[in-house]
Formats: C-alpha cells, sequence, structure tokens
C-alpha cells in the first residue's frame, strides 16, 4: 500500500476505506487503489462542510424576474425554422442523448434506454430516438452524428444493446458513445460509503457531467472535426423529443445564444420541475426543492407564476461554448441529493438500508446557463415535446408516458382530417403510435393524407404500413 495514499485518507478522516486491506487479493487491492486515486478529498471535505452548514439549501434572495421567452404562439417562430433547417442541411448540427443516469426510481434492470415504451410496437426508448434520428438525415440528407453519453453504471449493456440491434440501422460511425465521470458518496457521518471491502460507492456525477465528460473523451475534438457547430441536447427517457427541432436551434443560433433551453409552463404551482429565472440578472434555474410554498405561488402582476417557466431539460449548446466552460476543468456546482444504497457495515457485511442512507453529489447542465453571455428560453407545448417516464407507476410512468404519446399522435392525426374516437375525458379510445419513420412531424403526416384512416382499434403508422 503507498502509505502517502493511506496517510492522506486517515488525515481525511476517510482511513476506514482500507479497513479490509489486509483480507484482500491482488486484484481486489489495485482496485481499490484504482478507485482511491480518482477521490478528491479536499472537495468531499468542502462538500461535506456544505451539508453541515446550509444543507445545500439555495434560498432565493436579491432581485428575481423570469426571464424573457420566445412564446409558443410567437410569430417569429416561422423564420427560425428556415434558419435551423438551414443550419441542420449545412451538417452543423449533433444530437446528444444524455443516458448515464441509474434509472433506479424505474426500476428497470437494465439502462433505461432499452426499457420498451412503445405502447403497440413495444419498441424501446432508444429505438425510438434512434427512428427520429434516421427520419432526421432521411429529410435533410446529412448524417447528423448521435453521441451517447454512458456511465460506468450504464456503459457496457448500452453498447451491447446498441450492438445487438446492429445500432438499429444507423452508420455505426455515426453513433458515439462516451463516459461521464463517477462520484463518490458519503454517509450519514460523513464517511466515504463501501459496497465491497475494495468498492466505495461511486455514482454518476450527474447530467452536468455531460461537459466535462465530452471534453475529455475526444467527443468534442470529433465535433469540431466533423464541422458540428451546435448540439441537440435532450434525456434518454423522454420519447417524444425532437432529435433536433429546427424552430428550437434557429432561434438559438440566430440569437447567437451559447446555450438555449426550451420551457413549458407548470401545470401546477408544485410541479416538480426546476424554474427559469433571472437572479439579479443571471439566468438560472432554481430547483423546485429550494422553493418554500409561499415562493413556488408567488404570481408577477401579468397573474402568471413568478416560478412558473419550467425546465423539460433540453437545450442547445454551442460547441465552442462547451469548449470554454470546460477550458480548465468543470466549474458546475454540486448539488446534493439524499438517497438509500446497500452498504457495509462495520463487520464488512453489505445491508440494505431502512430509507435514505447516503449523500450523493450531482452537477446539472442547466448551471452552466448561469456562464452565458446569451440565451433563448422557448416555450413549448407540454404535450408536444414532454412524455418523462420516471417512475415505474404513478406521475412520469410507463403509463403516463403512453397516455401522451398517444395524445399526441392523435393531435397530428386529427390535424389531417383523420376522426379519433375520444372518451368523455378526451383520451383517445384506442392507443396511437406512429413511428418518426412515417412521420417525423404533424406536417409530414398531413403530407401523407391519411385522411381515410378509420380508427376501430389500436393504430401504429409504420413504413411497412405505407
Ligand atoms: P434523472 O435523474 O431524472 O433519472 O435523469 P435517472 O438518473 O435515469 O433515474 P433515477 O433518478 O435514478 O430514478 C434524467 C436524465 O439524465 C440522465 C439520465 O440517464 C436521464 O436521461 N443522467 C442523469 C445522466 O446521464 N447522468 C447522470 O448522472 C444523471
Amino acid at each position: 500500500m503507498q502509505s502517502d495514499l493511506a496517510e492522506a485518507f486517515r488525515r481525511a478522516g476517510q482511513g476506514h476505506v482500507l479497513r479490509w486491506w489486509d483480507d484482500l487479493d491482488e486484484g481486489g487491492r489495485a482496485r481499490l487503489l484504482e478507485q482511491l486515486r480518482q477521490v478528491d478529498l479536499r472537495q468531499l471535505e468542502e462538500l461535506a462542510a456544505r451539508i453541515r452548514s446550509d444543507g445545500f439549501r439555495q434560498s432565493v434572495t436579491g432581485r428575481v424576474e423570469r426571464p424573457p421567452y420566445v412564446a409558443a404562439a410567437d410569430p417569429a417562430r416561422a423564420d427560425a425554422r428556415a434558419a435551423g433547417e438551414a443550419l441542420i442541411r449545412a451538417g452543423k448540427v449533433a444530437a446528444l442523448v444524455v443516458a448515464g443516469g441509474q434509472g433506479t426510481r424505474l426500476g428497470f434492470p437494465g439502462p433505461k434506454g432499452a426499457f420498451p415504451i412503445g405502447a403497440i410496437s413495444g419498441k424501446t426508448l432508444f429505438h425510438i430516438h434512434a427512428e427520429r434520428l434516421l427520419a432526421c438525415r432521411r429529410r435533410y440528407g446529412v448524417p447528423m452524428p448521435w453521441y451517447i453519453m454512458t456511465s460506468d453504471a450504464t456503459d457496457g449493456p448500452t453498447r451491447d444493446y446498441f450492438r445487438q440491434v446492429k445500432y438499429f440501422g444507423l452508420p455505426k460511425e455515426d453513433v458515439l458513445f462516451f463516459k461521464q465521470g463517477m462520484m463518490p458518496a458519503l454517509d450519514r457521518r460523513f464517511k466515504l460509503a463501501l459496497t465491497g471491502k475494495d468498492q466505495i460507492l461511486l455514482s454518476p456525477n450527474g447530467h452536468g457531467g455531460t461537459l466535462p465528460a465530452l471534453a475529455q473523451s475526444g467527443m468534442l475534438d470529433d465535433m469540431e472535426r466533423r464541422g458540428v457547430e451546435e448540439i441537440s441536447y435532450f434525456q434518454v427517457d423522454n420519447p417524444v423529443v425532437p432529435a433536433a427541432d429546427p424552430v428550437f436551434l434557429g432561434c438559438h443560433h440566430r440569437a447567437g445564444a451559447q446555450m438555449s433551453s426550451k420551457a413549458l409552463w407548470k401545470r401546477e404551482p408544485e410541479e416538480p420541475l426546476g424554474a427559469f429565472i433571472l437572479a439579479e440578472g443571471r439566468l438560472v434555474v432554481k430547483e423546485y426543492s429550494d422553493l418554500t410554498p409561499e415562493e413556488m405561488n408567488r404570481r408577477t402582476p401579468d397573474g402568471k407564476l413568478l416560478f412558473g417557466l419550467g425546465s423539460i431539460a433540453i437545450h442547445a449548446l454551442r460547441v465552442d461554448f462547451v469548449r470554454e466552460e470546460t477550458a480548465g476543468g468543470c466549474k458546475l456546482p454540486f448539488h446534493l441529493a439524499e438517497k438509500s444504497a446497500a452498504c457495509l457495515d462495520e463487520q464488512g457485511q453489505l445491508v440494505a438500508p431502512q430509507g435514505k442512507n447516503v449523500y450523493k453529489f450531482e452537477t446539472f447542465i442547466f448551471d452552466a446557463l448561469a456562464d452565458t453571455r446569451s440565451s433563448v428560453i422557448l416555450e413549448v407545448r407540454r404535450e408536444e415535446e414532454f412524455a418523462p417516464v420516471k417512475n415505474a407507476d404513478g406521475k412520469d410512468s410507463p403509463a403516463t408516458c403512453r397516455c401522451g404519446m398517444t395524445l399526441l399522435y392523435a393531435a397530428w392525426l386529427e390535424a389531417a382530417g383523420v376522426r379519433v374516437p375520444r372518451d368523455e375525458k378526451g383520451q383517445p379510445l384506442h392507443p396511437i403510435e406512429i413511428s418518426p419513420l412515417y412521420a417525423l412531424d404533424a406536417e409530414e403526416l398531413l403530407a401523407r393524407k391519411p385522411r381515410k384512416l378509420k380508427l376501430d382499434g389500436p393504430l401504429y403508422l409504420c413504413p411497412e404500413a405505407r
């Protein structure tokens, strides 16, 4: 054992990580050492100090305003679309999906992207995103590359899955995987939590880890080599998100913005979405957990919620902004998450916890907004862009997501002149699914002239059905 490393851990009050050193074989010792070398003890001390002092709570102080935003009905969107389409056609846009999360709430055994979400097709989240990428390539005639962020928790199974399904027909060289970093977790006594005698508890460092991982993995270089200037960023668990929205990219690009975000109006003040605000003139996303009930309910003179513009984790980022943001290491602040995880007890036994027992630390990509010189917030309609799969049941579950998809495709069909039978609550009577390869959006569906379609059972429109 290198004595200076051991000494550093002892001095920091973390010497317990070596308690079982004598029990470990050579492989185990090497594994443990490798992990310990990655731990930034000073950073952990600072994080523990913050938990002790303010518990990471950031109350809202100073001048707070709702930021300007491009409204969903803004007529300027048509011009923006043309600008965005030109950008995509010129090969300057890449898609990036973050898929490094552990998906603990969903409880699916495997990477979340391999979860079957299609109400009729049973296609997985990755499959639906891949079809959208294929459809974009076809529409714009460019090899839009797709960057997929994984983590130690998801990397192997994700790559295996893509190999198995032959990249869904996408050219392998245009599907690029890169791994985010991991962060150690602390137990309630601020000690590094262990999950094995040779294993500290590590978890993905949050979606903010995208930025340093892009730089460190060489993916930023890859983007620059390909002439990519803009990144269309989205999350794996939202199957209705456009892979590259020309309106959004156009608004962002024409404004000379470095990072832009989509927003929607919260359904109710308590909806657990971060809120876009201007705090002393700086654009930030305020976490819902940091808002008091009074703050959540505060309204502006127009009657709208001050903290009502919710973030749905869809962003556009300039490649040169990511370069700037990551020069000299990642600057994003850590957030605290209290979670439950099985950990070793004093006897070296792995014990399942009763409730939350560890502190995890994550960075969030939206914190990069505060570093921009210019950003655009684009309002979108919830039913068109947001149907997340977070929980196994209840809110934001596969069931609500499938309902959301059916509602969206029903609206497309109705706009194209098809009668969709609905129940008294307005929900279509039958599930509906439209493959992005059949129609990427409502306009493309209209062009297919589906008027004669009769909906008397589940409907799946896919290229084979044409
Ligand atoms: P969430 O935090 O909402 O979900 O991440 P999760 O991590 O998948 O599941 P839980 O919280 O454990 O239940 C939203 C998106 O951000 C990605 C996820 O993969 C998902 O697409 N993400 C999250 C990362 O890529 N890395 C992270 O460290 C965290």
